[in-house]
């Protein structure tokens, strides 16, 4: 199942690259500014980062499972932080969080089919 799993993570990293840009664009209407540094994501994350250093299909779905549900988590945060504050970060928050269940769910069905792959050997 490694081709499925690695269309399926290309098809969520397109995804992960728009919410960043969509996010950065936000921050600069706000007047802020985005964090540009790989040291700063490091250093503000909220989930983390796994490197996928075990190849077995099984941990690297488990892997990003975790890092899905952990996305939905803060995103959800963040949607009651600016719920009746402001609608237009409220409006981008709920579509990323509306992608990261949906790429959760993607995963989470990954995962069910390996394991009836392997139950059936
Ligand atoms: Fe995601």
């Amino acid at each position: 199942m490694k081709d499925a799993v690695a269309s399926e993570l290309l098809l969520h990293a397109t995804e992960e690259l728009a919410h960043a840009d969509m996010l950065a664009l936000r921050i600069i209407q706000l007047g802020g500014t985005p964090l540009i540094s790989p040291e700063e994501w490091f250093k503000h994350t909220h989930c983390g980062y796994d490197a996928p250093t075990d190849p077995f299909v099984k941990e690297i779905l488990a892997q990003n499972i975790k890092g899905e549900q952990c996305a939905i988590d803060v995103y959800q945060k963040l949607l009651e932080l600016v719920k009746d504050k402001d609608p237009v970060t409220y409006n981008i928050v709920l579509t990323i969080l509306e992608q990261e269940v949906e790429h959760e769910e993607d995963l989470q069905s990954l995962d069910e089919d390996l394991d009836l792959l392997m139950a059936r050997q």
